[in-house]
């Protein structure tokens, strides 16, 4: 049994991935949005990656009732119920909801990793409840960082480091065979004492801070305010029972 952490999506093409759980992690911000949602009463969220298709999903009859969120350059899209921000994710709009969420990084991670035997998401809101998760998981575990448009990410890589150390204080593992994991774990020491300062440190941070979404940081950097461990099934995303 192995866990290892991969920082870009990029990294899993060559591997088979079939008896392996993954943990989609995009702590700025699909993670933190979709773990919020779940928390506030959404019913589920169904990742598509091309805006355009998640217009059409919305058309066909299944989905008519469905909220359309997401976010291109982290601005909400021309038409769309919800961006990415998940301090809009409130109760009083999306309970008992279904939710069509595109993003760019962490939705198309989840289409990446598509063929795994089981897909969660896990950000600094959840990532007690992710690791004992991972520690009762009797195959392979693979921590996916969905990076910022095909470059490692500095918040991503650091919770991935976060719930290695859970792990690691609990369970003996195979040595690391990817220097990822090493990476991220050194990475996690240098911030764990200061996670807003992740955010602030990082390219997509700035880039979130300079349009005006601060709140936005301030939330995502909150650690283990949430329980529950949201699961595809069926390709949309509920609360793992
Ligand atoms: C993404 O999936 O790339 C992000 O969640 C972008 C964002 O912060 O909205």
């Amino acid at each position: 049994m192995g866990l290892e952490v991969i920082l870009l999506p990029e990294e899993l093409k060559q591997k088979d991935i079939t008896n392996t759980l993954v943990v989609v992690i995009d702590v700025l911000r699909a993670s933190s949005t979709i773990t919020t949602a779940l928390a506030e009463g959404a019913n589920s969220i169904t990742p598509v990656y091309s805006p355009q298709k998640a217009r059409e999903r919305i058309e066909s009859s299944n989905y008519k009732e469905a909220l359309l969120g997401g976010e291109r350059k982290g601005e909400r899209l021309p038409g769309f119920d919800l961006g990415n921000s998940p301090l809009e994710y409130k109760n009083n709009i999306i309970q008992g909801k279904n939710i069509i969420l595109t993003t760019t990084n962490g939705v198309r991670t989840m289409e990446i990793v598509q063929d795994a035997q089981e897909i969660i998401v896990g950000c600094f809101l959840n990532v007690q409840a992710v690791a004992d998760y991972c520690l009762s998981y009797p195959n392979d575990i693979l921590i996916a960082c969905a990076g910022d448009r095909g470059n490692v990410s500095l918040e991503d890589t650091v919770c991935a480091g976060m719930i290695l150390e859970l792990y690691d204080n609990k369970k003996e593992r195979k040595k690391y065979q990817y220097d990822d994991s090493l990476i991220a774990t050194q990475m996690y020491k240098k911030y764990s004492l200061n996670l807003f300062k992740i955010m602030k440190d990082s390219i997509w941070g700035k880039h979130l801070l300079q349009i005006g979404l601060e709140k936005d940081l301030v939330y995502c950097a909150q650690r283990d305010i949430y329980k529950h461990i949201p699961v595809i099934v069926d390709g949309s995303i509920v609360v793992k029972k």
